[in-house]
């Protein structure tokens, strides 16, 4: 982003925040708005198909604009929301486009092992980013492939803690040739259908070999037998219980499924994600750490897989130990993790 629209945008703000208090401004914000509305779609190469459809999309901006700024003003929360790539979305059209975990089946239910269970000691923060086992923050696009950037980031992690070599996998690989099963690309997936593939399949190729597309296509099987990484299995985390998410995350990046349909979500720019959520699990993403900020609120640090413009450079922190079983948005719900 270049540092001088950021100032434009900032001062954009700054001039509407003045004008939406004055009740003869109102037309001076109908002004600013569409004005920011346009160069936030030169920042983000935003084209729309012709003057109604712009029209519907200023709409839903203004809408979107008016909620990020009373939420933050409010400042209830320990979180901001910023303006992001998708605030010109209605919150309906943005579920069905960025997420992906398929909530609305039953996970297939399986009883495995849990490594971890008698884990006593874990520090008291981790960050495997800072252990190098965390690739750069990647974009699924307007496709629901979560699950398959969830599953790709946790075996990263894994491959990279036994070794030592972090390597970017394919997701279009999963997207393409993971399709025997419950996985349906860009229709959504299950991480744990994803690490069962990635066994069977004996492994999965480089992000570089098999590069990322964002729609569904047919598998290169050339490409999908030359292996880079491989897995021998995967363990579920006993659910509802932080307690044992925190036993796995303390030894390497966990899949997640959170519910990620809220707008504050949606909008999620900085600071300790607390809700409103519910547990209506729809979005795949990693805990790759947690820990504790200096007010004492303990958090969860996920990755996301929407960009670097989403949350803090991609990442959030999530609300940790709270009083729900299934933590907050559901993040113990249902995590699990590949084994070497
Ligand atoms: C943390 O503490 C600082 C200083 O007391 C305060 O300004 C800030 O709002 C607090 N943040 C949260 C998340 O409670
Ligand atoms: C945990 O400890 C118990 C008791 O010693 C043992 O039976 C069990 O196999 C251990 N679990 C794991 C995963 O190592």
């Amino acid at each position: 982003m270049a540092p001088k629209y950021q100032f434009s945008l900032y001062f954009c703000f700054f001039i509407l925040s003045i004008w939406a208090n004055q009740s003869s401004g109102r037309k001076l914000h109908e002004t600013s708005m569409s004005e920011m509305h346009e160069q936030w779609m030169a920042q983000h190469g935003r084209v729309y198909k012709d003057a109604a459809e712009k029209e519907q999309r200023l709409k839903i901006f203004k809408e979107n604009v008016e909620f990020i700024h009373s939420f933050n003003n409010a400042g209830e929360k320990p979180y901001k929301l910023g303006i992001n790539e998708f605030v010109d979305l209605t919150n309906e059209e943005f579920r069905t486009t960025r997420n992906g975990f398929r909530a609305s089946m039953v996970r297939p239910m399986r009883t495995t092992s849990f490594m971890y269970d008698n884990v006593t000691v874990v520090p008291s923060a981790m960050d495997w980013r800072k252990k190098g086992a965390v690739t750069p923050i990647k974009n699924q696009g307007q496709c629901g492939s979560c699950w398959a950037f969830s599953a790709v980031a946790a075996t990263e992690g894994i491959t990279q803690l036994t070794t030592g070599k972090l390597i970017s996998l394919s997701e279009q690989e999963l997207v393409d040739c993971d399709t025997g099963g419950e996985d349906e690309g860009c229709w959504g997936g299950f991480m744990d259908q994803a690490f069962d593939f990635i066994q069977h399949n004996k492994g999965l190729t480089t992000e570089a070999n098999y590069p990322y597309k964002g729609v569904g296509g047919t598998c290169n099987r050339k490409k999908s037998t030359n292996h880079a990484a491989d897995i021998n299995g995967h363990e579920d985390v006993p659910a509802n219980s932080e307690k044992a998410l925190l036993q796995a995350v303390a030894n390497q990046p966990v899949s997640v499924a959170i519910d990620a349909s809220g707008s504050a979500f949606q909008f999620y720019s900085s600071g300790v994600f607390t809700g409103d959520c519910g547990t209506e699990l729809d979005h795949g993403v990693t805990a790759i750490g947690y820990g504790i900020t200096t007010n004492g609120t303990k958090y969860w640090l996920v990755k996301n897989s929407w960009g670097t413009g989403w949350g803090e450079e991609g990442y959030i922190r999530m609300q940790r130990d709270v009083d729900a079983a299934g933590g907050l948005c559901g993040i113990a719900m249902s995590a699990s993790y590949p084994t070497a």
